[in-house]
């Protein structure tokens, strides 16, 4: 099957086309982290800090320990966070945030280095995700046990066609076109049903059951069904048959020994909390205020990526988007950064009326698509203004549970998929910053992507922020 947008009938907001563009990652151009030699302000970090760390970790534990049991297509890798974690001065008694926490790779990473943390993300596919993620104290060899239960009920289970037309999963699928579309084939859709029905039938706890969930939400997007990312998504060649139950396994099994595995670690506590980071002081209410270390994150950037879209399977088998409304509600808690998010009474552009940075590149773009006429291009300079101010919002009320002085590291892609208007993320977000009181100490260039819009690199960036006195 062709490269296909695949924008369900619940996807369109303001307007009714899909351009087709991408960012891929070029291995080949990824430049090396900057040195720790490199940093500016590495005097100011106090000499105990390193040591605390290392004395946490456990050299015996291999890096894709729990991070692989689902990772999403933009997050970070470990070894970023791992590195920001040496590098920067964070006072490591106190906890680290991550406003828009994803996949959990900063949680997960924090915990295993004994420090405490917190998450929040406004999917709720991610916040299952890395609440599973984080939670290590499952027990291994239970979840093996519950394993081997669904494989015994799984071939009668299999029989009983009739009641998978009524689950909520295959109602949504059916009647926003998903499965005409292509998404997932009827065989291995059938398959994952029966192993969600086995799931949800069985005698344990709700903590179990949802770290079965997770290894089944990531057998049916990255084994079972027929999309793709690259890194957007899109359908790929048809599966008619999938040993779901089989991959499904593995996934439990590697679970459960990465459990095992962590057992004897000192590990730090994570917290994740559903909910819209530009009103993290709401969201965080009673949680350490005013007394969070620092921030390790990497917000949406103002591209075409929807996250609700990029994890629609995974938001549907977990019943969290049944039509069109319940979509939507989710779609608005999130920072603007596309054009299908967008709504008519958005109004975090306000709040960066008077930057000229950002009101520079919407003046660019309002120029381009004077004469354009399809209904995408004409929300390029609502999404820029929209997204800056979004974050402009976050940073505000994010400030108030920070300690004095910490910080803040965002990791931010630059972007010129915009009719080729090239948007300097890190740079602009750092003046934005800078209204509400943070100190840019550095922009560091992290990597470079490919960008398969514009056939050129883009950098990706460290904007590392210290947040107000008091
Ligand atoms: C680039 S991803 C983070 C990936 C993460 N670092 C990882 O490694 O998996 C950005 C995340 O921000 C979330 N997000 C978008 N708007 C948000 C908002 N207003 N509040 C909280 N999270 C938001 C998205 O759901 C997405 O999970």
């Amino acid at each position: 099957m062709e490269k296909s947008c695949l924008l369900d009938r619940h996807d369109c907001e303001l307007r009714v086309e899909c351009p087709q563009r991408g960012l891929e990652i070029n291995p080949a151009k990824l430049t090396p982290f900057v040195s720790p030699d490199s940093m500016r302000h590495k005097e100011s970090e106090p000499a105990n800090y390193t040591a605390s760390i290392k004395a946490n970790s456990s050299p015996d534990e291999p890096s894709g320990t729990i991070h692989n049991w689902y990772r999403t297509v933009l997050g970070y890798s470990e070894d970023l966070v791992s590195r920001l974690l040496e590098e920067l001065p964070f006072d490591l008694r106190t906890n680290i945030v991550d406003p828009f926490c994803g996949s959990g790779t900063t949680l997960v990473e924090c915990m295993k280095r004994g420090i405490d943390c917190v998450g929040i993300d406004a999917n709720p596919a991610s916040f299952f995700i890395s609440q599973v993620k984080t939670n290590w104290s499952l027990r291994g060899d239970r979840l093996s046990e519950l394993c081997n239960e669904i494989r015994e009920i799984y071939p009668r289970a299999l029989r009983n066609t009739s009641s998978r037309r009524r689950d909520p999963t295959y109602v949504y699928l059916d009647s926003s076109g998903m499965i005409e579309r292509g998404w997932i084939s009827p065989l291995p859709l059938h398959k994952a049903l029966t192993i969600k029905s086995c799931i949800q039938n069985l005698k344990t706890t709700k903590k179990y059951r949802n770290a079965l969930m997770l290894a089944l939400i990531a057998e049916v997007t990255y084994g079972a069904s027929n999309v793709r990312f690259g890194p957007e998504l899109y359908c790929g060649e048809s599966k008619d048959d999938h040993d779901v139950l089989l991959g499904f396994c593995k996934r439990v099994q590697q679970m459960a020994s990465d459990l095992d595995r962590v057992t004897g670690i000192d590990f730090g506590i994570a917290e994740v909390f559903l909910g819209d980071s530009r009103e993290c002081s709401r969201v965080l209410d009673g949680v350490c205020k005013g007394s969070f270390a620092g921030v390790i994150s990497s917000p949406p950037y103002p591209t075409e990526h929807d996250y609700t879209r990029n994890a629609r399977l995974e938001l549907v088998f977990l019943e969290e988007v049944s039509d069109r409304e319940s979509l939507r509600r989710i779609k608005k808690r999130m920072i603007r950064s596309h054009t299908k998010g967008i709504y008519k009474q958005d109004s975090d552009a306000k709040l960066v009326e008077a930057n000229d940075s950002v009101q520079s590149i919407v003046r660019t773009l309002k120029r381009k698509v004077r004469y354009k006429n399809h209904g995408f291009a004409r929300l390029y300079p609502k999404v820029v203004e929209e997204y800056f101010g979004g974050m402009k919002q976050h940073l505000m009320s994010i400030k108030s549970v920070l300690s004095p002085a910490s910080r803040c590291a965002y990791i931010l892609g630059d972007q010129s998929s915009y009719l080729r208007v090239h948007i300097p993320t890190a740079e602009v977000l750092s003046s934005v910053a800078a209204e509400v009181g943070f100190k840019t100490l550095e922009i560091r260039r992290w990597r470079k992507r490919w960008s398969t819009t514009t056939c050129r690199e883009l950098d990706e960036n460290i904007l590392i922020l210290e947040s107000p006195d008091g």
